[in-house]
Order: C-alpha cells, then structure tokens, then sequence
C-alpha cells in the first residue's frame, strides 16, 4: 500500500505513470483490485468526495460510508483513533480531507494507504494530477507551455499543488494575484500583461471561510481587476483554456457567462477527475510499477 499525501512525493515518472493510468482507465481497462475504502471529509466537498465514489465503484471496490456528522468524531474522538479503527476492522485506504494542515503526519504509523483530499491550505494532490491529466489531455505536452494561476493563491492547495508539479514537468509558471494573498509564491498584480501568453489560464476560488478578516474588496472589484472578465477573455490565444478547481464564484474569479465558454474545461476537469482518482486509489492500493522499469 501506498501513500499520496503531496505533490511533492511524487517524482516526474510518477505523475507521468499516474497520468498514463487515467487514461487507460478511460479508455475502458478493467484490472481487478480488491479492497475496502472509506472517505472521510471533514470539510465540505462535492466533486472530490462524489468523483471518489463513482472512482471506487468503478472499480468494483467495497466502499464503506462513513459520515463524520453521525460519527464517534462528534464524541470527541481524535483523528488518529478514527483512522486506527478502520485498520483494526480491515478497512484497506481512506480518502481523508481535514482542515489540518499536514494531518497525515500523525497517520504515518498506521497500517492503512492514505489519499489526501485536501489538508487546509497545504496539498490537493489528486486535484493537480487530474489538472495535469487535463493539460496533457489539450496540448500533449507541459513543455514550453505558459500556466498562469490566477486568485486567492495564499490559500490555495490547488496552487500549492500545481506550481511545483508544472514546472517539474517543464512549464512555465506565473502567479497573479493581490498581495494580500501571495504567500510564498513571486507574483504579480496584473492580469492584462500575461493574459495574450498564457495557454492555461487557472483561476482560483476566493476562499471567503479562509479569511480571517473582512473582506477589502466587493466582487464587482475583484473581478474587474484580478478576474477573467468578457474583454480579457478576447485577449487569449486561440488555443488557450481556461480552468478552475470549482466550486466558482460565478461573476468573481470568471465572468459568469465563461463558466462554459468553448475555452472553458472546467466541467472537463470534473469529469477527467473520476479516471484520475481510480489511477490514484490504484496507486495506493497496488503501487506504482513505475519503480520498475
Ligand atoms: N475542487 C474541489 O476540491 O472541489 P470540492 O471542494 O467540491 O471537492
């Protein structure tokens, strides 16, 4: 069994091994792999925690549901002993997401794979392979290509997860976004001087629950100076596309009437997101065979 817990972890033939799987998985593969899977989310979530679901049914997996609002959690019971208890009763992966950042640290004694979905602001690992399966999917390479990555960076794991990944796989990365919400990434403030070079313009969520003060600006002024607006829009390359993590602000990060522009993969990201995840429960539950060739 196998861990994926970060981008970081993951070497380029990893990510490429992990991506080629996906695709067979779309194209109808059909290995076997027993196993008992529980998801447990702690923080809200739609399309990771139900692409999961359809991942593991498609694979013929035994999913056990588990929901944390009806769980020995609310008793006061730490995450440790939860995941503890599903090892005891012979339950093989969990998918966890957890406001905690770097949660599976105190997981790393247990016998069980562990699939982050989500720690905090820290990684997103199985949103950025299915991006990357989606970029790969539109262009067939990463090499030489512009990805800019547009928002609430800071408190991003989809950004966090992505920057390095891309540019281990040889793109060119830029960040936009206000100061305030830079971290550690060099960015810039201005949309309009990259948006006519950019092949992938990804756009983040402006992640409200994780601002601890109020916010400085109203949407129409976000989106006027940070957001893909109708007019930016026009700017692009012929070939480029436009994605986003969802859930969308709609009218905030992209203008509405974008959300499902020709350009946009947005709903393709959501799709490609269930072949991804089988690749990935594959992965912690069989292995890699990359490190064998
Ligand atoms: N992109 C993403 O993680 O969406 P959910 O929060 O709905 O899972």
């Amino acid at each position: 069994m196998t861990n994926l817990l970060s981008m970081k972890d993951l070497s380029k033939e990893e990510i490429l091994y992990l991506l080629e799987r996906a695709e067979a998985f779309r194209q109808g593969d059909q290995l076997p792999i027993g196993g008992t899977v529980v998801n447990l989310f702690f923080e809200p979530s739609t399309r990771t925690k139900m692409s999961f679901e359809m991942a593991e049914r498609k694979l013929g997996l035994t999913v056990l549901p588990f929901e944390t609002g009806f769980s020995s959690v609310l008793k006061g019971e730490t995450l440790y002993d939860t995941v503890k208890t599903l090892e005891a009763i012979g339950v093989d992966a969990v998918v966890i997401r957890h406001e905690q950042e770097a949660y599976y640290k105190e997981l790393e004694a247990l016998n069980i794979a562990i699939i982050n979905g989500g720690d905090g602001s820290g990684q997103h690992p199985t949103q950025s392979l299915l991006d990357l399966y989606t970029i790969q999917e539109e262009f067939g390479t990463f090499n030489g290509l512009h990805v800019t990555i547009a928002g609430d960076i800071a408190h991003s794991r989809v950004a966090r997860s992505n920057a390095e990944a891309l540019q281990k796989l040889g793109a060119e990365v830029t960040f936009i976004c206000p100061d305030e919400w830079k971290g550690e990434f060099p960015s810039s403030q201005h949309l309009d001087e990259v948006i006519s070079t950019t092949d992938v313009l990804m756009l983040l969520r402006v992640q409200h629950e994780r601002h601890h003060t109020d916010s400085w600006f109203s949407k129409e002024s976000y989106h006027e100076q940070y957001g893909l607006t109708i007019q930016r829009e026009r700017l692009m390359k012929n070939r480029a596309i436009i994605m986003h993590p969802a859930p969308v602000n709609r009218g905030v990060e992209i203008a509405d009437e974008l959300v499902e522009a020709p350009r946009s993969r947005i709903f393709k990201q959501m799709e490609n997101g269930v072949y991804m995840r089988m690749a990935a429960l594959e992965y912690a539950l069989k292995g890699s065979r990359v490190w064998q060739f």
